[in-house]
């Protein structure tokens, strides 16, 4: 039976990585996968996750099972977290969240209960889109539309045609919706668009579905996710799928978080009952132990301090990148990169083909996808002039 199977292709991206890592150029600079890299090139363990973790394992007196819905203060601190503790959603007690497998699993968990309440319903994905949003959500049985949103020749949110779009989308329709520093192409609806968004949601009935991966590495804790509380402060109801993989630095414990919106406290509790009969079907219990660090950080004042002062010098290092490298690439270039500066987050598209790309990769041994999307993070002092130099030359 199971040799009728044939290996699948390895997923572009990891595939793209994998490649890298087999490159043995010494001067080889890797800008494929989404992952935070230091100035040495290293993903590094957060101090304050270091401390959490090192109080969990001296704490920590079994191994049972937890409440399916996860760890309480890890789901009460990613409440506050993502809406701002003295959200008036909180304080009408119209919100409930359940633990997740990472921000994979949160999505996968909002999609669940999306199906189970429209079955029919389409998700409206803007274009472009992480490219993992389709089987996550799609293998649940969802429909997806596209909607407009990056436009290559403006490098930046073309917003009449996301709006113009997203008329067609009514109640029934889900409008997914990434939070802050879009993935691939790191260009973000400014606060005054995300009031269009929630204007048209109240109009039309759609239901938004947020996907906050990379809050605090845009411009902050509170500002990416200014948003979605704007859309939750106005909106009945709505979803929200985080992740603690990149901001606490928690990949691959898959530590992440679905919260539910509601119009009423008892809505908000039976969308939980429904998250663990969904989980239960999936993989059962999500996994604890990042979970617990992650609450642990949140709930206690010191840790948590430390973990912001960590993650602020983050962003603000990403920041500085994007700076630094719209400049070395303008002098190299003579050509404008001023969106690098503007757009947030780890990710953006330099602009070039798909065959300039490949050349960079085979000649220059500088590694980026096909699309020219790039993590910023990527860069340091030691590799910027080379790639300067390297995406001038094929320029
Ligand atoms: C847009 C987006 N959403 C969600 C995720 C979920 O990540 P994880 O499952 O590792 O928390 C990622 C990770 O790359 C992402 O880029």
């Amino acid at each position: 039976m199971l040799d009728q199977l044939q290996a699948l292709p390895a997923d572009p991206i990891l595939g793209l990585a994998a490649a890298a890592r087999a490159d043995t150029r010494a001067e080889k600079v890797d800008l494929t996968v989404g992952i935070y890299m230091n100035e040495q090139g290293i993903c590094p363990v957060f101090d304050a996750v270091r401390d959490a973790q090192a109080a969990l394992a001296a704490d920590e007196t079994t191994k049972a099972y937890l409440p399916a819905a996860g760890v309480a203060d890890f789901n009460t601190g990613m409440q506050e977290l993502l809406l701002g503790a003295d959200h008036v959603a909180l304080q009408d007690k119209r919100v409930s969240s359940v633990s997740a497998p990472g921000g994979c699993g949160a999505l996968r968990i909002g999609a669940e209960i999306i199906h189970a309440a429209a079955p029919g319903a389409t998700v409206w994905v803007s274009d472009p889109t992480w490219p993992v949003h389709l089987p996550l959500l799609g293998s649940v049985g969802l429909q997806f539309s596209s909607y407009r949103y990056y436009d290559p020749s403006s490098h930046g949110v073309n917003f009449d045609a996301m709006v113009e779009d997203l008329k067609q989308a009514g109640a029934g329709d889900v409008v997914l919706l990434h939070g802050c520093c879009h993935n691939p192409c790191g260009a973000d609806l400014t606060l005054e668009q995300w009031g269009v968004v929630a204007d048209m949601a109240a109009a039309q009935g759609f239901l938004p579905f947020i996907d906050i991966a990379y809050q605090g590495m845009g411009d902050g804790l509170d500002a990416d996710a200014a948003g979605l509380r704007l859309l939750a402060e106005r909106l009945p109801e709505m979803i929200v799928a985080g992740s603690c993989s990149k901001n606490m630095g928690l990949y691959r414990e898959r530590t992440g978080v679905t919260l539910f919106i509601c119009r009423d406290r008892d809505n908000a509790q039976a969308l939980v009952s429904q998250a663990l009969v969904a989980a239960r079907r999936i993989y059962s219990m999500p996994p604890a132990h990042g979970a617990l660090i992650a609450g642990r950080i949140l709930a206690d004042a010191q840790l948590g301090e430390a973990w912001r002062t960590e993650l602020l010098q983050m962003c603000e290092r990403i920041n500085g990148l994007r700076s630094t490298l719209r400049q070395k690439l303008e002098s190299a270039c003579d050509r404008d990169f001023a969106f690098i500066e503007k757009e947030k987050g780890m990710f953006s598209f330099l602009g070039l083909s798909a065959e300039q790309a490949v050349r960079l990769r085979e000649e220059y041994a500088v590694y980026m996808l096909n699309s020219s999307r790039i993590n910023v993070a990527g860069v340091n002092a030691g590799n910027i002039d080379y790639l300067a130099e390297s995406v001038a030359a094929v320029l």
